[in-house]
């Protein structure tokens, strides 16, 4: 069986992107393009030091670029992608487009929600865990159905630091889980729920 193929889009360091080049070697997927709105993204270094095909997007908003971009791609993964996917984008990879976010949504998500901010809110919420999530991509930030999540202990002397990187931890062992998961499933096109 060819190996599902993995293209994702990254705004930054690409930690994500770099369990999910860990997890998927020898794998039934593989990840086979990188994509990203900014050229010093540290995403885009990661790929090219593991062989795999990465790009800088001449413009975020264009669909044409990003659908002739994503030709051959059975799979996308938004990996700390900070712009929205236009319309036409999200319609051609219905239930095909994921992503993931650093909070248990559909709390602590929408425009504006990444990053430092998404633990400052938690903390201040008073909320006692936290975790990931990964999601369909939908016309709207952190929308979509939810596949899976990951939780988190919020422990009191918490710093937005420290929970981040507890989130981070979580977040690179649930996005390969469920990469693996859809592969598995032959990339279903309707919603999967994994517990
Ligand atoms: C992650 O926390 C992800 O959930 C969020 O952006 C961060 C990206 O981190 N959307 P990295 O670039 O994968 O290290």
């Amino acid at each position: 069986m060819t190996p599902v193929r993995v293209a994702v889009l990254a705004s930054g360091g690409g930690t994500n992107l770099q369990a999910l080049l860990d997890a998927l070697t020898g794998s039934l997927a593989r990840v086979a393009l990188v994509l990203s709105d900014r050229p010093q993204a540290g995403a885009l270094e990661r790929a090219r030091r593991a062989g795999v095909a990465a790009a800088a997007l001449r413009d975020p908003a264009d669909a044409a670029e990003l659908l002739a971009a994503l030709t051959d791609a059975d799979l996308v993964v938004l990996a700390g992608y900070l712009k929205l996917v236009p319309p036409a984008v999200v319609a051609r990879f219905r239930w095909r487009m994921i992503n993931i976010h650093p909070a248990l949504l559909p709390a602590f998500g929408g425009p504006g929600m990444y990053g430092r901010r998404v633990h400052e809110a938690v903390l201040a919420s008073g909320a006692d865990e936290s975790g990931a999530t990964v999601h369909y991509v939908d016309e709207l930030y952190d929308r979509g159905p939810i596949i899976a999540q990951a939780r988190v202990p919020v422990r009191p002397d918490d710093t937005p630091e420290t929970l981040g990187a507890r989130v981070l931890d979580a977040e690179h062992r649930l996005l390969p889980m469920v990469v693996l998961e859809l592969a598995r499933r032959g990339v279903p096109n309707e919603p999967v729920r994994i517990e």
